[in-house]
């Protein structure tokens, strides 16, 4: 079950979803097999469930540029967006594809918390309760970032 509050899908987990943590850290494995990342040399893969039972990947993608790197959580958002359906076709582009637990890991195959930046990106793909695999088991979203800053915010503080 989705709602939307300001453009952050917010779920309802559980409902009839058993999510297979094993399988999804192994996609993350294999993707971070497929990272770009000749200056950093950490290698990371992240993994994601739609609500519709669907895995999408992405792997991390550096540049000599430093700056232009892009986490593999990006390259996972961006499949999302290319490939899993849109809950409503009709909302002409505003309707998102919603994922309902990620997986990242670093070429280690051990579980890599997302940094910052992506926290915000995975915010606006899953919503607060979004499940985050740990080392210590999966977590909600909400607990790696509380307080965040969203869609509601644009809609309640800008110029009228
Ligand atoms: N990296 C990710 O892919 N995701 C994160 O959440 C943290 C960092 C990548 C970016 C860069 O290629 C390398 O890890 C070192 O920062």
């Amino acid at each position: 079950m989705v709602t939307w509050v300001a453009g952050v899908p917010i779920l309802t987990h559980g409902v009839g979803m058993t999510i297979d943590w094993a399988g999804l850290r192994a996609a993350a494995v294999d993707v971070a097999g497929r990272a770009y990342a000749p200056y950093s040399r950490l290698r990371v893969g992240a993994a994601g469930l739609t609500i519709d039972g669907q895995v999408v990947t992405g792997c991390n993608v550096e540049n000599a540029s430093f700056g232009l790197t892009l986490c593999a959580e990006c390259g996972l958002v961006s499949a999302l967006h290319a490939t899993a359906p849109r809950p409503d076709p009709a909302m002409d582009g505003a309707s998102a594809p919603v994922l309902v637990a990620v997986a990242v890991v670093a070429g280690d195959g051990e579980p890599l918390l997302p940094c910052g930046r992506c926290r915000q990106l995975l915010l606006e793909a899953g919503g607060p309760s979004l499940l985050v695999d740990t080392a210590g088991g999966p977590v909600p979203l909400s607990e790696l970032l509380p307080a965040a800053f969203g869609g509601a915010d644009l809609s309640a503080r800008r110029d009228a």
